[in-house]
């Protein structure tokens, strides 16, 4: 097959360079490469749109062509709309229009006599898989950076050229449903089995093998319809989605199990149902019609915009070094030590040889170490079983963990991680054990939950190597780092801390020391102050619901018993000593502690777990109100909107005392840190931005009804006080 070029373009309509290149090959294949001048990345903006519809009227106006084959000259395909135009939007009918418009566009390709094959390499996403999906047909390149998805619902939208039902039309509507509302990526194989792309080619032969396919369509060869060629559970899926009643049943389902998950905050998964439900019962074109009004509403929504925020914001920190200073550079090590084997050590260790780093654990003794050993096996044994990793690649990520109870192995370390018992005598110790066998240079750090890192370095002869890292339980799926640096700590060491991180796929902020730096430090309040709740008298279930309804993840009272009523009880008096009367919690924890309930780990917390729940999905434990010495007012009315604000304005008021005392460099981390570290709310943009919001001066006018009631907890931050007086916001 030649590939030599009879004729190449590349000149968009005003004379400039275009984002779209064409070589018609002398075999009458033309092929369209979008490569966007100056850019990393294809993005779809309007200019995209009309230089690649300035292409597509050469290819069929030339008379030599008689195929094409669409493909891209970056390392990606097009990874989705333009972020930045879409935020610029004000009116919902100009986002409404850019739908209509990019929807025809893509019609108009598929309405083209001549074919067009997709052929992709790099991520194909939202929009950038929209136009895959208009073409004919589409080949994919079968490494793992290939992936095709529809994530706009992350960012409160809806795909908004016809990419639902695209989907739907090859894979059915289950899938379209699935691909829509997780925002999820799929790789190339999983994309063909499901019937979204018609073959996997290896990338060598990528753009050969859509040649071949493109001149097979238009010589009018058929190829098999794609997707429904399978057997198994899917296709009795299908066929019940051509039923009517079976469709109705799929919706009733998808609506049911989203409505639990967002309870009603993230509009965008109900119009992403109500598109596809449209399509399955009127067609395609009345879905679109539903899809570009949709689009143009969920564009300018406030949660659209939340949610765009936090994508520029972890953008932002993905290219920020963690220091000021651009001339240091952060090293990420090629091996690590990592001290103890227990839940966070195994979760830092599998995070780490995942990014291509030796690890050499260390435990106490062969328990410890065998339990290391066995998480991080049973994490790389679930993705062999998700087929996410081949035996092999396990095998290969396996390697690179040794284990031992000494401390052997760890001279070459370039930073030693920490993850021991939370006790100040025990870091104190194993610091002077690993600054005796490494290197003057080789980084110390921390993943204490609470101790002060300038306290850990009293021991240490070297304090600028001593650095936090603070990950978040479970560390293989919790996405944020958070550094903390002390006084003493160099920029370097901070630096190469954050490096790490990055590589192991965290988002990482970066802190100034404290104690409970900046996470743990204002769920402390929130805490305490549900703690007061209950001994007032509210329900355990009434409150947990209250804070699940505002969009926490899970309600206060679950969380302290997944993350241990004793770990609590255990942070609770170094706060006290910290902060002082603010803190002072109701005595509950001591009761609770006295009881023996330390929540799930012991099956013994506030709710009842294992044999005790009989089977019952999650009931409280009835005689946690006697522990307590508390009589629930059952039954009788309360306000779910004043629980939300008492423990939620806790939250938000201990955030601004960090940013207002130092701890904090930017809103930006506190907001970041707050929903990525605890789960604050995401379509609420954190708590800086809910301040904004809402009005300083509204949230302080609450917060000070607080204070007169309950007293010096509720101290408004003085950041707030001042904000409110000047009329300022953060962003
Ligand atoms: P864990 O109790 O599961 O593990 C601690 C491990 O350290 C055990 O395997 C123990 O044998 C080992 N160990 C004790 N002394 C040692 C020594 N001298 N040398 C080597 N290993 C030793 O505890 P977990 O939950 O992993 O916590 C560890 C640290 O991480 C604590 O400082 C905790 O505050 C912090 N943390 C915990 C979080 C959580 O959600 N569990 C979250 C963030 C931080």
């Amino acid at each position: 097959m030649s590939t030599q070029t009879v004729a190449t373009t590349q000149t968009s309509q005003d004379g400039t360079a275009s984002i779209v290149r064409i070589d018609v090959r002398p075999d009458g294949v033309a092929v369209i490469t979008l490569d966007a001048p100056g850019e990393s990345v294809n993005t779809l903006t309007e200019r995209f749109g009309t230089d690649l519809r300035a292409a597509f009227d050469l290819v069929t106006q030339d008379a030599n062509v008689t195929a094409a084959v669409l493909t891209s000259g970056k390392k990606d395909f097009v990874v989705g709309a333009n972020i930045d135009m879409l935020k610029a939007i004000t009116l919902a009918a100009d986002a409404e229009r850019l739908s209509r418009d990019g929807a025809l566009a893509f019609r108009a390709i598929k309405a083209s006599k001549k074919p067009v094959v997709a052929a992709v390499h790099g991520q194909a996403l939202g929009g950038g898989f929209e136009l895959a999906l208009a073409c004919h047909a589409i080949v994919a390149s079968d490494d793992k950076k290939t992936l095709f998805g529809l994530p706009e619902v992350q960012l409160g939208l809806l795909p908004g050229a016809n990419g639902l039902m695209r989907v739907a039309e090859r894979a059915g509507l289950q899938v379209a449903l699935d691909l829509g509302l997780t925002g999820k990526n799929t790789r190339a194989a999983k994309a063909k089995k499901l019937g979204l792309v018609d073959e996997v080619a290896p990338a060598s032969i990528l753009l050969e093998v859509a040649v071949k396919i493109a001149k097979e369509l238009a010589e009018g060869k058929p190829r098999a319809r794609p997707g429904f060629k399978f057997d198994g559970p899917h296709l009795t899926l299908l066929a019940l989605e051509k039923n009517p009643a079976g469709r109705a049943l799929l919706f009733r389902k998808a609506r049911e199990a989203t409505r639990k998950k967002t309870h009603g905050h993230y509009p965008a998964t109900e119009r992403i149902i109500d598109v596809l439900e449209r399509y399955g019962d009127k067609g395609f074109d009345a879905a679109a019609e539903l899809e570009a009004r949709a689009f143009g509403e969920l564009v300018v929504s406030e949660t659209a915009h939340r949610l765009e925020e936090i994508f520029f914001a972890t953008t932002a920190l993905k290219k920020d070094t963690g220091v000021d200073d651009p001339q240091v550079k952060g090293e990420v090590p090629s091996k690590i030590g990592m001290l103890g084997g227990g839940l966070m050590g195994g979760g830092i260790a599998y995070v780490s040889i995942n990014a291509g780093v030796q690890v050499r654990l260390k435990d106490k003794d062969d328990e410890g170490v065998g339990r290391g050993l066995h998480y991080v096996r049973g994490i790389l044994d679930e993705r062999v079983k998700k087929r996410q990793l081949s035996r092999e690649e396990r095998d290969q990520l396996f390697a690179r963990l040794t284990a031992t109870t000494d401390y052997s192995g760890l001279r070459d370390a370039g930073i030693v991680i920490e993850a021991v018992f939370e006790d100040l005598a025990l870091k104190h110790r194993v610091l002077r054990e690993v600054e005796a066998v490494t290197k003057e240079d080789t980084i110390f750090a921390s993943n204490t939950s609470s101790i002060p890192i300038g306290k850990i370095a009293e021991a240490s002869k070297r304090p600028h190597t001593v650095v936090g890292m603070h990950y978040f339980s479970p560390v293989h799926k919790m996405p944020l780092l958070e550094v903390i640096r002390t006084k003493a700590t160099s920029p370097q060491v901070v630096a190469s801390a954050v490096a790490l991180g990055k590589k192991q796929g965290k988002t990482v902020i970066v802190v100034n020391d404290g104690v409970g730096f900046y996470t743990s430090r204002i769920l402390a309040p929130y805490m305490n102050e549900a703690a007061y709740l209950l001994s007032e008298g509210v329900p355990i279930e009434t409150l947990d619901r209250a804070l699940v309804d505002w969009g926490w993840p899970v309600g206060p009272v679950t969380l302290l018993d997944e993350v241990g009523i004793d770990v609590a009880a255990h942070v609770g008096p170094i706060m006290l000593e910290a902060f002082g009367e603010r803190l002072t919690p109701p005595d509950t924890m001591s009761k609770l502690v006295a009881d023996d309930r330390k929540g799930r780990k012991n099956e013994r917390g506030f709710y009842l777990y294992g044999k005790n729940a009989k089977g019952k999905k999650k009931a409280v434990d009835p005689s946690v109100y006697t522990t307590l010495g508390i009589e629930p007012k059952v039954g009788a009315p309360v306000l779910a909107e004043e629980l939300q604000m008492r423990c939620s304005l806790q939250f938000v008021n201990e955030a601004l005392r960090c940013y207002g005392e130092g701890i904090l460099r930017t809103p930006r981390d506190g907001d970041i840190g707050a929903i990525f570290g605890l789960g604050f709310p995401p379509f609420r943009g954190g708590p800086f931005r809910y301040v904004d919001t809402i009005g300083a001066a509204e949230i302080l006018r609450r917060t000070q009804s607080y204070y007169d009631r309950f007293g010096k907890r509720w101290e408004p931050a003085p950041l707030l006080v001042e904000m409110a007086k000047k009329g300022s916001r953060f962003y």
